[in-house]
């Protein structure tokens, strides 16, 4: 949360730090700003609450604000409500430093305290002033002195830029649990708090690790240990597209997103069938290790937690290992009594949710093994997963996942055939017919695609709802969970999903005339008990939009609005009947009037608690 950039170089710097805050405005938008030296080196800082094109209008696209070294922040807000006052970047009290940070410092208050007793005075509610602050009480020449003796001192997480006046066309910048790349161009080098900030401008970069201080100039970027010590970097070569982070010619990136699905599912799958056997080198284990599991743990947060219930049933159903599915937020805190043979797999599009991260780090000190599936090559859970399993996706730029989700589906499809396999658990045939089923995926997603403007219309229809429910069994209840999520995230519609089971147990009392319900029936053996169900509320009067294959017409006995989906093996169902979830909450927004790449108060990257 908070997107922060960073450049220096032989252009100007203010229009580069706002395109590059526009691609990071889906880690904040409550407020932008951005400190620039100009020609006689003083800091100029702009800042202006609300999106980012508020302060594009009042910097002219930033030529009213000249100077070639400059730091950016788009921001969440945490400490503080959204202001001009709270927003980056925070001045001392001179206005010789300049910080934008991205994080939270846990120990402010005390930070804050301490230096109101020796004179100074605080103008914002947030926890980066301390941190401004505190540089200004350490700074006497030495902007690795002082920045050294800042991070010794503070608690909590951050990614922070600094600009110093004495040191002018110097950027600083350091990171502990908060993301930061480094990049490098002809025209200057650059810090991001994630890759497409800068791809349009370079695709080499450095990552840089917790503790560890960079320094920008136009000539050069020296890195240092927090004992002041040069420290030498490999260059790393991203090989994602310029384009691929623009919207290309769609209106909005979710929309942009949802049609990159069956390529991006592609691109997943394809480097690890050959000649039709699954083969994940990534995963690092021998067939040994992998018959010896006896558990496995997902840990992740909102869409790809989702991902681990799907898992739970495709892992269980073939492989036969047990899956416990946990919220990051919860494991990470219930100490869970872990076997020595036990897998725990962190599903994170980011790679850097502060939960996933934390628990990846917990389970490590149990020396228990961690397999990431990651989409964001060198985040943190890539880098200290023991092994990583890249989802190809690209980058997503909108706030609701549509297609990492979809890649995390798919890896989870090609763990769960490999080990079962592995294992036994299904012979040759069934084998061979899972790898086809998955192959076959990507062109049945298109499929679905094609539905678009029935779905459109039916949102259209629906958008003034104020409840909805998603209710399934089994993986359609998995479904239906983030179905619902799409559809609340993003339309601010209320809606609840439901395993079709528990209706009884309280939800059908909410039900009444107009309410719309979804019911998502792709499992051939649990599909009687969902028309039931389904037949039970609608007797009660909401209004039915079923999910099910091709095929199950006699669906539309009961539902008033029918979406069907190409058939597939039940297992790989998720992939399919997610599609028309994701495009009604689209649509349901649009027609809404809602800003669908960027809900309220939501970010995409939640890199604190
Ligand atoms: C946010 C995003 C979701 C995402 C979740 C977990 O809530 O809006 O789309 O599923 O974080 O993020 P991660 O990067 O760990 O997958």
């Amino acid at each position: 949360m908070c997107g922060i950039v960073g450049y220096v170089g032989f252009e100007q710097a203010a229009p580069i730090l706002l395109d590059g805050l526009s691609k990071l405005e889906y880690r904040g938008y409550d407020s932008a700003g951005m400190a620039i030296m100009d020609e006689e080196d003083k800091i100029e800082v702009v800042k202006a609450k609300g999106r980012l094109q508020v302060l594009r209008e009042m910097t002219d696209s930033g030529h009213a604000v000249p100077g070639v070294c400059g730091v950016g922040h788009t921001r969440w807000a945490t400490h503080g409500e959204p202001s001009v006052a709270n927003a980056h970047p925070h001045f001392n009290k001179d206005k010789s430093i300049a910080v934008v940070h991205n994080g939270i410092i846990e120990n402010y208050q005390s930070i804050r305290d301490r230096l109101v007793k020796k004179g100074y005075e605080f103008i914002s509610q947030t926890d980066t002033e301390a941190v401004v602050q505190l540089l200004d009480y350490y700074y006497q020449g030495d902007p690795l002195e002082a920045i050294t003796k800042v991070m010794v001192r503070v608690e909590g997480s951050y990614a922070l830029g600094i600009l110093f006046q004495d040191h002018p066309g110097e950027v600083y910048a350091v990171r502990k649990d908060s993301p930061m790349i480094v990049g490098h161009s002809e025209e200057g080098n650059f810090i991001a708090s994630d890759v497409p900030a800068i791809l349009s401008h370079t695709k080499n970069v450095y990552y840089i690790e917790n503790m560890e201080i960079v320094k920008l100039t136009k000539e050069g970027i020296k890195f240092y240990n927090i004992d002041k010590e040069e420290i030498e970097k490999e260059m790393v070569t991203i090989d994602w597209d310029a384009e691929a982070a623009e919207k290309g010619g769609y209106e909005h990136f979710m929309l942009k997103e949802i049609y990159e699905q069956p390529k991006a599912v592609r691109d997943t799958i394809s480097p690890r069938i050959k000649d039709d056997r699954i083969e994940i080198e990534e995963l690092g284990m021998t067939e040994e290790e992998i018959q010896k599991i006896s558990k496995i743990y997902i840990v992740a947060c909102g869409s790809a937690y989702h991902v681990g219930i799907t898992a739970k049933y495709v892992i269980e159903g073939m492989a036969r290992i047990p899956v416990e599915v946990d919220l990051a937020s919860e494991f990470r805190y219930r100490d869970p009594i872990m076997e020595e043979n036990s897998l725990v797999i962190i599903i994170s599009q980011s790679g850097e949710t502060a939960d996933s991260l934390a628990a990846l780090r917990a389970v490590k000190e149990k020396g228990i093994r961690v397999l990431g599936i990651v989409n964001v090559v060198g985040s943190s859970i890539a880098r200290e997963a023991d092994n990583v399993m890249y989802t190809w996706a690209g980058p997503e730029i909108a706030v609701a996942t549509t297609k990492a989700y979809s890649t995390q589906l798919a890896s989870i499809y090609l763990i769960a055939i490999l080990f079962a396999k592995v294992r036994n658990t299904i012979d040759d045939q069934a084998y061979a017919g899972y790898v086809e089923e998955v192959k076959a995926l990507p062109d049945k997603i298109q499929t679905i695609l094609g539905d678009r403007e029935r779905i459109q219309w039916f949102a259209n229809k629906f958008a003034s709802s104020h409840d909805m429910f998603f209710i399934g069994r089994g993986l359609d209840y998995g479904i239906g969970m983030e179905g619902s999520l799409k559809m609340k995230e993003v339309s601010y519609v209320h809606s609840e999903a439901y395993a079709a089971g528990e209706l009884k147990h309280g939800p059908i009392s909410l039900i009444e005339k107009g309410i719309l319900v979804v019911g998502i029936a792709t499992q051939p053996q649990l599909y009687d008990k969902m028309i039931s169900n389904m037949a039970e509320v609608k007797a009660r009067g909401a209004y039915i939009m079923g999910v099910t294959n091709y095929g199950n017409y006699e669906m539309e006995d009961t539902a008033d609005f029918t979406v069907y989906v190409p058939k597939t093996n039940p297992y790989f169902t998720t992939s399919l009947a997610i599609i028309p979830l994701q495009l009604l909450g689209y649509y349901t927004t649009l027609a809404k009037g809602l800003d669908v790449d960027k809900p309220r108060n939501l970010a995409k990257s939640v890199t604190v608690e």
